[in-house]
């Protein structure tokens, strides 16, 4: 059985006040909600450390947004997976398409960092995604399997997550079709030796289009942006129909 993961992006939005007052507010959301679906929260940094010691933590689990390829040395502003560990989190974010293209990430740089997230015992969210120019030329399946490809050379599909987060759909309110995504999602899971990968879509994700989106046989969670910053929309995605 592949395990359903919803998943709130927060990117760089919420202070560790914020972060606090969501979790308080998400309480009785996330009581209610069938135990048979993880829920995640990729907060930044910053708030990791009080949102694992808070009273609410049990409900979620956590997310870091990056992760270093390297254990420790000279590289400003980046993070490690023993600091993370220490944190209380459990997955970490990957290649998101916007640290591909505001950072300079690369599917090596991406390879590297997956590979250092399993080294540390933490569950690598993998962000695959198409541009729309490379949609319109047709390319959308070979791009996808070679950031797959690529992504993946050297990693255990034990202990992974993909997210299919097509860039054009991000931010954007313009989801992709859900009966699309479901088509795409299938290739990627024809790259993987492991059947049991968990794998999401992302872009655009709102309480009204979830539950048919989360209807497609081939997607087993969602991992949403803006749609996560309230608890409340967000609560209501956690709660799919
Ligand atoms: P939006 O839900 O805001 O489109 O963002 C999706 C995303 O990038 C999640 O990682």
């Amino acid at each position: 059985m592949r395990k359903i993961i919803i998943a709130g992006n927060w990117k760089m939005h919420k202070t560790q006040k914020k972060a606090l007052e969501f979790l308080q507010e998400s309480k009785s959301n996330l009581e209610e909600m069938n135990g048979t679906r993880e829920v995640v929260l990729c907060a930044p940094f910053t708030a990791l450390s009080v949102m694992s010691k808070s009273l609410y933590a049990g409900l979620i689990h956590l997310a870091a947004q990056n992760i270093h390829w390297e254990d420790e040395g000279a590289y400003t502003g980046e993070i490690s997976g023993a600091m993370l560990t220490e944190l209380g989190v459990d997955y970490v974010v990957v290649g998101h398409s916007e640290r591909r293209q505001y950072f300079g990430e690369t599917n090596e740089t991406v390879n590297l960092r997956v590979l250092a997230a399993q080294r540390h015992g933490l569950i690598p969210i993998l962000c695959v995604g198409e541009s729309k120019l490379q949609r319109d030329r047709g390319e959308t399946e070979p791009v996808i399997i070679n950031q797959v490809k690529q992504s993946l050379i050297n990693v255990n599909q034990s202990n992974l997550v993909i997210a299919y987060e097509p860039i054009w759909a991000i931010g954007t309110g313009d989801t992709c079709e859900a009966t699309e995504a479901n088509r795409v999602i299938g290739i990627i899971r024809s790259q993987l030796s492991n059947e049991e990968v968990t794998i999401q879509y992302g872009g655009s994700v709102k309480p009204s289009n979830v539950d048919e989106i989360m209807a497609q046989p081939e997607i087993d969670g969602v991992l949403v942006g803006g749609a996560s910053l309230d608890s409340v929309g967000f609560a209501r995605i956690v709660n799919y129909q």
